[in-house]
């Protein structure tokens, strides 16, 4: 009852826009604390499959064939949903979410996260928008999935993947509107917008985080054989240089200790070197930041133009190819959390203070009934840290 009377509330503010924004506003989001010495955040990315349920196979391998050979324009969320790959990972990534939220839970008891900060890919395979199934998607693959123990009270700062916008703007409405009065611990910014700043706010440390949408910046997704193409990333990418400015000044008017670019996809990787970046790390890296991002479904650390990349894509269903099996392809890659065989499930965490970000590495022994995926001793150790100490200009 209670929800039903919150939702149709909703739905009514949601048709006047000014007034949703001044309701987020003033409605009490659950942030992290604040006069911390060390603060204790997680990096999570590439995380949310729970629920997907693919069209059936008569569809997506003999109807769709032949409503593409009769010329019928087929909606991406459809093509999207039939995506081969992505299917056949399904079942074992649903499992592999579970089994690492779970991981990540007692990492973060052990270590007290206080915090989350997401890089995208919230929502497999098309997202979610303001619809019924969006909802109730919503609800399993994130309220419901992370909601015990460490979860129930720490907040999320969200950030936009390229799965989360293929449904356009009523998917971008739905994560940046709808989800933050839905669930408090959900926070995108105040203004309904796929790009947002927030300070996390120590004792005697400031850290300043700039979320972009890095669907903005690849013209790849314009062409029209991209199932990202939509009105959405048309306009955004026409304008993409607001978000440059925006991240450009608030770094600029920032007096923060340390600041962090947090973005979906990479600029430095072990499969795609997204360059088209370029001009966000360039701020990044003229300020003494910090780049966080995932895409790549794995964990990895990479330097590179006086910036630490740090990976984090590897919550949901991991690929060993998108860290190079492993294989470092230049000294910029300091580590990948892959083998030969897979990739390893897990997640970043970072130990904020005054005098330096400790940011440790921490791979899920994946352990399951015939073997182990991912075989790693103690796996409530990281298996790779390493410090920051410069702090941001
Ligand atoms: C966890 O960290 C927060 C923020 O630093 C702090 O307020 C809280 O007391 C800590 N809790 C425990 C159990 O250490
Ligand atoms: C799913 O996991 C099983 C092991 O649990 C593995 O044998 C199989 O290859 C996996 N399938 C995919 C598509 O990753
Ligand atoms: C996509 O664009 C190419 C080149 O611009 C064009 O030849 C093709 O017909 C277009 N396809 C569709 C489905 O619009
Ligand atoms: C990414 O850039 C680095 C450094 O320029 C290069 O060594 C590496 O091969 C590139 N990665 C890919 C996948 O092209
Ligand atoms: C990073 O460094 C490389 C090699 O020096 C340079 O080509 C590239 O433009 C730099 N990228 C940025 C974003 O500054």
């Amino acid at each position: 009852m209670r929800s039903w009377s919150r939702l149709s509330f909703l739905a009514l503010l949601v048709l006047e826009e000014l007034t949703l924004a001044e309701y987020v506003r003033t409605k009490k989001s659950t942030v992290a604390p604040v006069g911390a010495e060390v603060l204790t955040v997680g990096v999570i990315g590439d995380y949310g499959w729970t629920g997907w349920s693919p069209s059936p196979p008569h569809f997506c391998l003999e109807v769709l064939p032949e409503l593409q050979a009769a010329g019928l324009v087929i909606p991406n969320e459809v093509l999207n949903d039939c995506d081969p790959g992505d299917i056949s990972f399904i079942n074992n990534a649903t499992a592999l979410q579970l089994d690492t939220s779970t991981y990540i839970g007692q990492v973060c008891a052990v270590k007290n996260c206080t915090a989350f900060v997401s890089v995208g890919d919230n929502f497999y395979d098309s997202g979610i928008d303001f619809t019924t199934g969006g909802i109730q998607r919503f609800q399993e693959a994130w309220v419901g999935m992370y909601s015990q123990g460490i979860f129930d009270t720490a907040p999320w700062y969200q950030c936009l993947g390229n799965h989360d916008i293929v449904k356009g703007q009523s998917g971008v409405d739905f994560q940046t509107k709808v989800a933050p009065i839905y669930d408090p611990r959900w926070n995108f910014g105040t203004q309904g917008l796929p790009y947002w700043t927030y300070d996390l706010m120590g004792k005697d440390w400031t850290a300043t985080f700039v979320v972009v949408d890095s669907d903005c910046f690849l013209s790849s997704y314009l062409k029209n054989t991209s199932v990202y193409v939509n009105p959405y990333t048309e306009a955004c990418y026409a304008d993409r240089q607001t978000q440059i400015n925006f991240l450009a000044n608030t770094f600029a008017k920032s007096t923060a200790t340390w600041k962090f670019l947090q973005l979906h996809h990479g600029y430095m990787s072990s499969a795609t070197n997204e360059t088209e970046l370029a001009p966000l790390v360039e701020i990044v890296a003229q300020h003494n930041g910090v780049v966080l991002n995932g895409h790549d479904h794995c964990l990895g650390h990479y330097y590179s133009n006086n910036t630490n990349f740090i990976l984090s894509g590897a919550a949901g269903y991991p690929q060993a190819g998108d860290c190079n099996y492993g294989i470092p392809l230049g000294p910029y890659a300091k580590f990948l959390g892959a083998n030969p065989m897979s990739a390893a499930n897990g997640f970043v965490t970072m130990d904020i203070s005054k005098q330096f970000i400790n940011v440790e590495y921490y791979l899920r022994d994946m352990q399951f009934e015939d073997g182990d995926l991912y075989p790693v001793p103690y796996d409530l150790h990281p298996s790779y840290s390493f410090q920051i100490t410069q702090h941001a200009t």
